[in-house]
């Protein structure tokens, strides 16, 4: 491998300002800790990665991340956790970043711009966001003392990325520093600043962990996509009199099936699918015993409705497709009147239509019923 790259993330802080019950990197955003985040997105740089963890947590942060990480002991300050971290960096290591676990958003690629530039040569690096807001000087009882030109402000990020050599000596000399450049600074070491990254914002307040978990869940108004599926079967029907409505066609020669509705299972189970893509629920759910309107409804009705409550969602059907199992009908000569049918009853979507027999096996084997499975493609309308 490459340059040795040791990653330091102190994370032993309690998270007073965000409030929770966990220490900070104890707590999740989108489902995943802070902690966990962090360390994931550094991992691809590093060849070593240390956390100073909150004293009293050393188990559940050895449980969360696994052998491959140490975890220490952090002090009382930030700064004092780190202290503790670099004492087990490997000494072979050329570089160290420190990185807040409370930044568990900073892409790689972040990691990657301030390695490229110890790389060439700066003994020392910070991500930087030019300032929004006017900062001025305030005293202690409340009065602007200065107002410093924001042009020359940068709002400094992790992760931090240093020389060995010299964050060690920054560290031994240093009393206490909020920030490792910091201390860096204080002898007299020149730092560096590059790009920062909107997605490194340090997570403080409740507020904060509601922006970023808007950051972490994938976009709906991006490119979302969604996967669903759906099955239905229905026994023949003794009544000689009922036909078979199947794939929104009607089938002359075959006995109809069992049900309160036409019994279309092909359009049953695309209903179920494109209402389990859409996270809305199933058949039963939108149109069962309490929509009365619905009994008896046909295939092709169930099928426009469905339609409905998907696009009224935010969906657009990328395609349908459904597999008949059965002996009969025979669906290979009508598989094309059968799909132009379903296509038409889904507004023209696309739709595959195949079918399978059971080898004799089953309920459809023994020629009593017919089932179908189905799976539909959703796209989030941009
Ligand atoms: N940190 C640490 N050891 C401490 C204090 C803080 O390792 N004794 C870490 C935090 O876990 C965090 C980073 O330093 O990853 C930045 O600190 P901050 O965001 O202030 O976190 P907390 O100190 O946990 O939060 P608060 O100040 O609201 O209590
Ligand atoms: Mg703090």
């Amino acid at each position: 491998m490459g340059r040795a790259i040791a990653v330091v993330i102190p994370a032993g802080g309690s998270g007073e300002r965000l409030g929770a019950k966990l220490p900070k990197a104890l707590v999740q955003l989108a489902g995943i800790t802070l902690i966990e985040r962090a360390v994931a997105q550094m991992a691809p740089i590093a060849s070593q990665i240390i956390v100073a963890a909150p004293a009293h947590y050393l188990t559940e942060f050895t449980d969360l991340l696994g052998d491959g990480i140490t975890v220490v002991a952090g002090g009382t300050t930030r700064s004092e956790s780190v202290k503790a971290a670099l004492a087990v960096v490997d000494p072979k290591s050329e570089y160290v970043l420190v990185h807040d676990a409370a930044r568990a958003l900073a892409p790689t690629s972040l990691a990657t711009r301030v390695i490229e530039e110890l790389v060439s040569g700066a003994e020392a690096v910070v991500p930087a966001l030019e300032v929004v807001d006017t900062i001025k000087v305030v005293s202690t009882d409340g009065f602007v003392t200065a107002t410093p030109d924001r042009s020359t402000l940068r709002s400094i990020q992790t992760p931090q990325g240093f020389s060995y050599a010299k964050l060690v000596e920054a560290h031994q000399s240093a009393l206490s520093y909020n920030d490792d450049a910091g201390a860096i600074e204080a002898i007299g070491v020149q730092v560096k600043v590059v790009a920062g990254e909107a997605n490194a914002l340090k997570i403080t307040t409740a507020n904060d962990l509601l922006i970023a978990t808007q950051l972490a869940l994938p976009s709906h108004n991006a490119s979302t996509i969604k996967v669903g599926i759906g099955t239905d079967a229905h026994a023949f029907s003794y009544d000689s009199m009922k036909k078979l409505a199947l794939a929104c066609l009607e089938w002359p020669e075959v006995a109809g099936l069992e049900g309160h509705s036409d019994g279309d299972v092909a359009a049953h189970a695309i209903c179920d699918a494109l209402l389990s893509a859409a996270e809305l629920g199933d058949l039963g759910s939108n149109f069962g015993t309490s929509r009365p309107e619905y009994a008896g409804a046909s295939g092709e009705k169930l099928l426009q409705e469905t339609l409905a409550l998907v696009k009224n969602a935010g969906f657009e059907i990328n395609n349908v497709a459904v597999q008949i199992v059965g002996n009969r009908p025979k669906i290979g000569p009508r598989r094309a009147e059968a799909i132009a049918a379903l296509s038409a009853a889904l507004g023209g979507a696309s739709v595959s239509v195949s079918a399978t027999t059971t080898d004799g096996l089953g309920f459809t084997g023994e020629g009593r019923g017919l089932s179908a499975i189905a799976t539909a493609l959703l796209s989030a309308r941009q």
